[in-house]
């Protein structure tokens, strides 16, 4: 568990029906979390889990950073585990804070849209462009406020006026005509969106076509990886230092050859969604599979995220170890 630092639970607070909000204290992070950023919670062996940073707020040697888990529905062994066993006092084992869903502030304006648990890194995201005093909307959407967590902290929030809620399981549903809504949206405004996968599926399919810089998602951990048919092919491996070549099978991940040659490729999530384990890439044709690099990564052809993505089956590709 190198590289990893002790956070002491100061609070567990109920922030919805089965949604539980976490502060972690934890000293000397090496930056300050900015919105977007996860940390990754390790609750025992193999049991390892990444969470939002909803808020940050330290002094120069000490961080207090909260996170908000859904426990139950959808939710695996980690946030189970956080939600009924965890206590203030505890304490966890967690990574430096990744951010793979960074907040670009040179846009004009900005659309935020949270869908359930999906609130989480967008609450931050929200906080922080109101206290830059930058133009955004707030689309919440959730089956209704009482499952919908941080709602009575959204509800009463300085940027209130900002935030448009969605209910889909309240008498009188309103619930987000996505394909009308970002039809409206200013071309000059970038969206954030967070939330299940239907609903990022939805807006994949509206925001198809329009400038890659648009349009910013993250994917919930736990992403079914999938594979087309003839994407599940042998390839070859070769590392650029040393000039090693290994054989990929159709039945191996990238990092599990990688591993099996003693190559110390750090991993997190092994599901394509935390970015621990992307890696430099100096030629071949990649199989993107991951849910963590933007498009304009992967159009680069530079990196790769071994723990879900491959080489064109029959070519080789050569990394950057
Ligand atoms: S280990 Fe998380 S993306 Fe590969």
């Amino acid at each position: 568990m190198s590289g990893l630092m002790q956070a002491k639970v100061l609070s567990k607070e109920a922030v919805a029906t089965d949604v539980f909000a976490f502060r972690l204290e934890v000293d000397d992070l090496k930056c300050q979390p900015q919105p977007g950023a996860h940390i990754d919670v390790h609750l025992g062996k193999d049991l390892i889990r990444q969470y939002s940073i909803v808020s940050a707020q330290g002094s120069d040697s000490t961080t207090v950073l909260r996170i908000g888990v859904l426990k139950g529905e959808g939710g695996r062994g980690g946030s189970v585990y956080l939600c009924d066993k965890v206590k203030v006092g505890d304490i966890l084992p967690i990574s430096n804070p990744r951010n793979n869903f960074e907040l670009d502030l040179i846009q004009k304006s900005y659309h935020l849209v949270a869908g359930g648990i999906g609130i989480t890194p967008l609450l931050f995201m929200a906080e922080r462009l109101h206290i830059l005093g930058r133009t955004f909307v707030f689309h919440v959407l959730g089956r209704t406020p009482e499952k919908l967590g941080f709602y009575e902290e959204i509800r009463d929030a300085p940027y209130s006026d900002r935030v448009k809620f969605y209910f889909s399981g309240v008498d009188t549903p309103n619930r987000m005509d996505v394909e009308a809504s970002f039809l409206q949206m200013p071309e000059e405004a970038q969206i954030y969106a967070c939330g299940p996968a239907g609903l990022l599926e939805e807006i994949d399919r509206v925001s198809e076509g329009w400038p890659l810089w648009r349009v910013r998602c993250e994917k919930f951990s736990g992403a079914e990886v999938s594979c087309e048919e003839g994407e599940q092919g042998d390839f070859k491996v070769q590392l650029a230092k040393c000039g090693t070549i290994l054989d990929v099978p159709a039945n191996k991940t990238l990092l599990e050859v990688l591993r099996d040659h003693g190559m110390d490729v750090p991993s997190s999530c092994e599901e394509g969604v935390c970015g621990t384990c992307v890696t430099q890439v100096v030629s071949g044709d990649i199989i993107h599979k991951d849910a963590c690099l933007y498009d304009e990564e992967r159009n680069t052809n530079t990196v790769i995220a071994c723990c879900v993505s491959r080489g064109e089956p029959g070519t080789a590709l050569v990394l950057d170890l």
